[in-house]
């Protein structure tokens, strides 16, 4: 998958008009320019910065902060795994390694035909639920290995 900022670059400039006359915040910005591209790469960073007069170690800076911003392309379905502590006893392990076999990825890779990318994630707040797995917006909770297949077929 080949990057172009001249995709959208129509849609882009107006976005960053709008904020910037509202007042520049830079995280909506950003928000907008991944939901419009997918992934935040570089080269869209840089002009950001350009457009909005900032530093591009500021727009870097906020892009690696926080987590909801990639600079990865992912796939249309984001799997998320939780591997936080109630998940990780109750045997989440297991289920990312099934989805791992199933997906024939690595957490943080995805499929080649961008159909799914495959993530550990922290705490999702639903420990009573554990294990659990986030896929997209949908949370599956007490999952087992030999139901991960099933569950990935919902999402084709
Ligand atoms: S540890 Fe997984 S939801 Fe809290």
């Amino acid at each position: 998958m080949s990057f172009s900022l001249a995709s959208h670059l129509q849609e882009l400039d107006d976005l960053i008009d709008r904020e910037k006359a509202r007042g520049g915040a830079l995280i909506p910005v950003l928000h907008q320019a991944q939901e419009l591209y997918g992934y935040l790469p570089r080269e869209l960073q840089d002009y950001i910065a350009d457009r909005l007069d900032l530093p591009q170690s500021t727009v870097y800076g906020v892009v690696t902060f926080y987590a909801f911003f990639t600079t990865r392309p992912r796939g249309r379905h984001r799997v998320g795994v939780c591997l936080g502590t109630a998940c990780y006893v109750r045997g989440n392990t297991k289920n990312l390694e099934r989805l791992s076999q199933e997906l024939g990825v690595c957490p943080g890779e995805s499929t080649p035909d961008w159909r799914y990318s495959l993530e550990v994630c922290r705490c999702i707040g639903l420990c009573s639920q554990a294990p659990a797995i986030m896929i997209d917006k949908s949370v599956h909770s007490k999952v087992q290995p030999d139901q991960v297949a099933e569950i990935l077929s919902q999402y084709e």
